[in-house]
């Protein structure tokens, strides 16, 4: 394929696109008793499983997709990323969020340098300062120890972070490790979530460390709260309390140190990590080690980096992100369904080379832990639009089950769901089998379902700080393998950099008119 070439061009594409009305032909319902069909959608991986039976797809759609990905060249796109060139081509940087998780021994350059031996600069200031912390060696201006922290940041200094706490609180060893300390997040610029985040924290007897995470230090909304806290801070213990009490994560360290920020209290990262994939730099680590203790979040990384070595290696028809990246593919650019319930960049307008994409590239993704999704939305997706499911499910609860006498646990209501809805997705139900159960012929129509709805399974066995590294990498690589098929760049994201600078122009001249009674000017009669 010419590097202009837009990928609906090729023959690989073509022939998904015939082959969609041989798959129209099908039910989910014949599909599925194909064992064969079933037995070979089925993929293990370090006690991970896959199960994409339920796909509106065959055997033969799959090879299409194989087909399609050689004229992707995916693989050439995955050793490209994993070499540090700069696929990032419209910020003309590298990305290598794999590089964050690599093995102290790995090497990977960027721009000829090897940067796994920074990456572990700052892994070991971060497990030094963390125990310092947790052990109470490091403490407050009072003298007393640290234990709350409120991680300041916005987007993916904090959506990632926040993911990963939320697996962990309920984990036993991390919760062990965890006890007697708190972990808040403050993203939204709103004064009451500023209020909410410092309630209950008392910076004269409790004391609160703030870490303030942001990539560039000059995100609006994080560094107004930032200000915001630096003040709540430094009113009640003094000037001096900041030294001791904020700490910053930044790739850019002058900033860092002009806010007041001892530049021994930050922690860095670099241009090629992602704003939406640095959970696995200090953005994640810092926060994450000083409430679990960085030997837990170590295990996060070793489970983000096994996936990252078998994304690399694994032939394409074992190697789970890959599979789910070109089975969003095509369900987003074949089938024609635009959302899914479950990361992303992807969603683009144009090519990499800039020309205009003559079809979708990106899902919207949406999603609810447990049944609760059932109770909510589940109606829409089993009698409504079509949107593929991805079913994530963990085999051994992280919590002990409580009630004995029960006919089923928690935990097995939980996983029947888990097993049930995939099927009632893929199966519905017919008229024939209403009227067996002796339905009401007024409410047979409505107690019908199509079926034929497509999901795909992910088992875990078990939900440790590793196995979420796992899932998190999983979700990372399937954005790129998507953006990779579709030609586009799924490393920046101009469309969000258009609002952030909209608002600085409204912003200016709120403060103008504040301070000086100017006039609102520039703006349409509804703005102004
Ligand atoms: O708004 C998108 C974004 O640029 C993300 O990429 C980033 O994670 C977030 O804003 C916050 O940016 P920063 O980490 O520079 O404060």
């Amino acid at each position: 394929m010419a590097p202009s070439t837009l990928i609906c061009d090729t023959d690989s594409w073509q022939n998904l696109k015939t082959h969609v009305a041989e798959i129209k032909k099908t039910h989910l319902r014949d599909l599925m008793n194909d064992a064969d069909r079933c037995k070979s959608m089925m993929v293990e991986f370090d006690g991970l499983l896959l199960d994409y039976s339920r796909q509106n797809a065959t055997l033969d759609t799959t090879n299409k997709l194989f087909q399609l990905a050689e004229a992707a060249h995916l693989k050439d796109k995955i050793n490209r990323m994993f070499n540090g060139e700069h696929i990032n081509s419209t910020e003309n940087r590298s990305v290598l969020h794999v590089a964050l998780r690599a093995p102290r021994d790995a090497v990977i350059n960027s721009d000829g340098k090897n940067v796994v031996p920074d990456v572990w600069q700052v892994l070991d200031k971060i497990r030094d300062f963390s125990e310092k912390v947790r052990s109470g060696s490091w403490v407050g201006v009072t003298g007393k120890p640290l234990t709350n922290v409120v991680a300041v940041g916005i987007g993916g200094s904090f959506l990632g972070p926040l993911f990963v706490h939320t697996a962990l609180q309920t984990e036993p060893e991390a919760a062990e490790c965890a006890k007697g300390r708190q972990l808040r997040f403050l993203a939204n610029v709103d004064p009451i979530d500023v209020a909410r985040n410092i309630t209950g924290l008392d910076p004269e007897t409790t004391l609160g460390k703030f870490v303030v995470v942001s990539k560039t230090f000059t995100t609006a909304e994080t560094m107004l709260n930032a200000r915001t806290l630096r003040e709540w801070i430094s009113s009640a213990l003094g000037p001096a309390a900041v030294a001791k009490h904020m700490v910053a994560v930044s790739t850019n360290l002058t900033l860092v140190e002009k806010f007041g920020i001892d530049p021994k209290n930050a922690f860095a990262f670099w241009d090629w990590v992602g704003g939406r994939y640095s959970v696995c730099s200090a953005v994640g680590v810092l926060p994450l080690s000083l409430q679990y203790g960085f030997s837990i979040v170590e295990k996060f990384l070793k489970g983000a980096s096994s996936i990252d070595q078998h994304f690399y290696s694994a032939p394409f028809e074992k190697n789970l992100p890959v599979l789910l990246g070109l089975l969003s593919v095509w369900n987003v650019s074949f089938l024609g369904h635009p959302a899914r319930v479950s990361m992303e960049s992807n969603g683009k307008g144009v090519s990499i080379d800039g020309v205009v994409l003559p079809f979708e590239a990106g899902e919207i993704d949406f999603g609810e832990p447990g049944t609760n999704g059932q109770h909510s939305f589940y109606q829409l997706i089993h009698q409504g639009r079509i949107i593929p499911c991805d079913f994530i499910g963990v085999a051994k609860s992280q919590q002990p089950v409580y009630l004995k006498g029960e006919v089923v646990s928690n935990h097995d209501e939980l996983m029947s769901n888990f097993f049930a809805q995939p099927d009632a997705l893929a199966y519905g139900k017919t008229q024939e089998e209403l009227q067996k159960e002796n339905v009401s012929p007024h409410l047979v129509p409505h107690k019908t379902f199509t079926g034929n709805r497509p999901s795909l399974s992910l088992l875990l066995p078990s939900l440790t700080a590793y196995n979420v590294g796992q899932l998190l990498a999983i979700y990372e690589h399937r954005i790129a393998v998507e953006g990779f098929v579709w030609g586009i760049n799924s490393f920046d994201q101009w469309g969000v950099e258009l609002g952030k600078s909209l608002a600085t122009q409204v912003r200016k001249q709120l403060h103008a008119s504040r301070t000086n009674g100017e006039a609102i000017k520039g703006f349409n009669f509804s703005t102004t």
